[in-house]
């Protein structure tokens, strides 16, 4: 074979295969490709949904600037239908077969459990925008979170209870086997009783339970001033149900997993009249930042947002930042650039990640009237 030969056949061979790698490797150039594992079904799909829906608004804004790096940001969405299970197989996919750069995910604690171990060994960095259980992020250095953690919401309803509700005698009523419920529980007695509070009965429920009454009646022969229930949505509504059905009058107090348009369905918009619960934002706050997000999300879903798209939102914008800063999609430089965000405005607040990759930002307490959610007080950190 004559040199020329060689060499156009050594070319041939490198093109060729190059061609081959691109064809089998989805990946566009001109695109960042971003994970979302989410619950768009289940017994908790409005969490999904609403985080969904914050992240879109932020991807949507960012590509309608430029993009980042030059490149158009593309969100490949999940639904890991509220299950721990389904969520590492579909965490596994969007690292393994997408091949995203990063990853936003979950709303419950459960789920980001679920979700984090896989990050963290792949080295993918992930944002978890509403999960408050502490341990989320002592999972590894690329699990971040752009919320309060619940120790810090169990003193925000210890102090709302004893100071501005003069409430010292309170039940719990606990979903056992949700990490966000039992570690939020053991956090408000801890606090509760360490201001002077007294806990005069504690209760178990496990999710999707229909029937709460036992629980309710052993809590009414106790008297207390007030119920604490840190559960999710679809449970307490027909808790809130029940316990009025039973002659339980008394406020029930609860945390961010309340916080859904459907808690106050049906009977639920009177059995829960006069209820509070703490959370991240209240869409009454006056800030341009917020009403503005208000306005841009109801013109493009026609409803008003809640916590957790408000924290998606923010939770997107800040790894874009993150990515911006990097120069480049490296997981560890994301990472990086991640953990060094200081005093980022965020729509939820000015956002500085701590050395334990949470955010330290107060809470609002929110007041049931009217099936709708009215803003009571800040909490400061
Ligand atoms: N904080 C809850 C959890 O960790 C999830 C949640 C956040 C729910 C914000 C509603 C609003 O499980």
């Amino acid at each position: 074979m004559n040199k020329f030969l060689k060499i156009s056949t050594l070319l041939c061979i490198i093109f060729s295969s190059a061609f081959i790698f691109n064809a089998c490797n989805k990946t566009n150039d001109n695109e960042i490709l971003i994970g979302e594992y989410a619950s768009l079904t289940g017994s908790e799909a409005t969490f999904g949904q609403s985080s969904h829906n914050g992240l879109e608004l932020a991807v949507e804004e960012i590509n309608s600037t430029g993009g980042i790096l030059g490149k158009q940001v593309k969100l490949i969405t999940e639904d890991n239908q509220g299950k721990p299970s389904e969520t590492q197989t579909v965490v596994q996919k969007l690292i393994n077969r997408d091949k995203v750069v990063a990853i936003i995910g979950e709303v419950a604690s459960s789920r980001s459990k679920a979700g984090a171990p896989i990050c963290q060994a792949a080295k993918i960095p992930m944002i978890t925008p509403a999960s408050t259980n502490p341990e989320v992020t002592t999972i590894g250095d690329y699990i971040f979170r752009v919320c309060f953690i619940d120790p810090f919401q169990a003193t925000v309803m210890s102090k709302f209870a004893i100071n501005s509700m003069k409430v010292t005698k309170v039940a719990l009523l606990v979903d056992q086997k949700n990490a966000y419920s039992t570690g939020l529980a053991d956090n408000f007695k801890q606090i509760f009783t360490g201001m002077g509070g007294e806990i005069l009965d504690e209760q178990k429920y496990s999710a999707g339970d229909k029937d709460f009454k036992a629980q309710l009646t052993s809590i009414k022969a106790k008297n207390p001033e007030a119920i604490f229930i840190p559960g999710y949505y679809t449970d307490v509504n027909l808790i809130s149900i029940q316990a009025r059905e039973i002659g339980l009058t008394c406020p029930l107090f609860g945390s961010d997993g309340w916080e859904s348009e459907k808690l106050t369905e049906g009977k639920a918009k009177d059995a829960l009249e006069g209820s509070f619960f703490s959370t991240h934002v209240s869409t009454d706050d006056p800030s341009p930042k917020i009403q503005e997000y208000i306005k841009k999300y109801k013109a493009k879903y026609n409803k008003e947002p809640d916590a957790m798209s408000f924290l998606a939102y923010d939770a997107g914008m800040i790894l874009f930042d993150a990515i911006k800063k990097a120069g480049n999609t490296e997981g560890v430089n994301i990472k990086n650039e991640l953990a060094k965000t200081k005093d980022y405005p965020g729509i939820t607040g000015v956002i500085t990640i701590n050395e334990d990759r949470n955010a330290i930002k107060p809470a609002v307490v929110l007041e049931v009237k009217d099936g709708k959610f009215v803003y009571k007080e800040t909490i400061a950190p």
